[in-house]
């Protein structure tokens, strides 16, 4: 296992964003909508560094498909709790890869009377990107590799790693 950013570099580009996002959210109470499962400790680590009043809600998407890679069907397993009409959203994502679950979510959330809407993500993978989408905030731009760790997984596992890794061929 490779680490790609250690806990420390993640922890000074969590202030970065937060630092960025500050004054567009101060005084909003906006709504964080984490994308289960992979971001909730990037949410957990941005929504203290914010230090602002702010709201915490989660979706899960489930995308079906044949595998490892989402292949454009995507669905809700959990929708927010509460209405959002009049909210600042802030979409928080652990990754953006071909973006079929960012577009599904944008265009739902597109017909919910929302105030606003940005997203942002701790990586994005550009050169897989088969959709017009981009997060509006992006911690780290990574080359075509998996990551695990920080929240994501491969197969469930890794999620609980400080760092972000990259697998290699004898990682179990
Ligand atoms: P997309 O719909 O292809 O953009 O896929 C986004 C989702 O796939 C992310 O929210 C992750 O849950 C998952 N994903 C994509 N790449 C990776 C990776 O390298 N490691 C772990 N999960 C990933």
């Amino acid at each position: 296992m490779r680490v790609l950013y250690s806990g420390e570099e993640i922890q000074r580009r969590v202030e970065e964003l937060a630092a960025e996002l500050r004054p567009l959210y101060a005084d909003r109470n906006p709504l964080l909508l984490g994308v289960l499962k992979g971001s909730f400790i990037f949410l957990a680590d941005l929504a203290r560094a914010l230090a602002i009043p702010l709201e915490v809600d989660f979706v899960q998407l489930a995308s079906y498909g044949d595998g490892t890679e989402s292949a454009g069907f995507v669905r809700f397993e959990r929708d927010v709790e509460r209405p959002l009409q009049g909210r600042h959203v802030l979409v928080v994502e652990d990754i953006v890869d071909t973006g079929h679950t960012l577009r599904f979510l944008l265009s739902t959330l597109a017909s919910r009377q929302t105030a606003s809407v940005r997203v942002v993500s701790l990586l994005e993978k550009p050169s897989r990107r088969c959709l017009a989408v981009r997060p509006d905030y992006v911690g780290f731009t990574i080359p075509d590799l998996f990551v695990v760790g920080y929240g994501m997984d491969l197969a469930e596992g890794f999620r609980h790693l400080p760092d972000i890794c990259v697998l290699e061929a004898d990682d179990k």
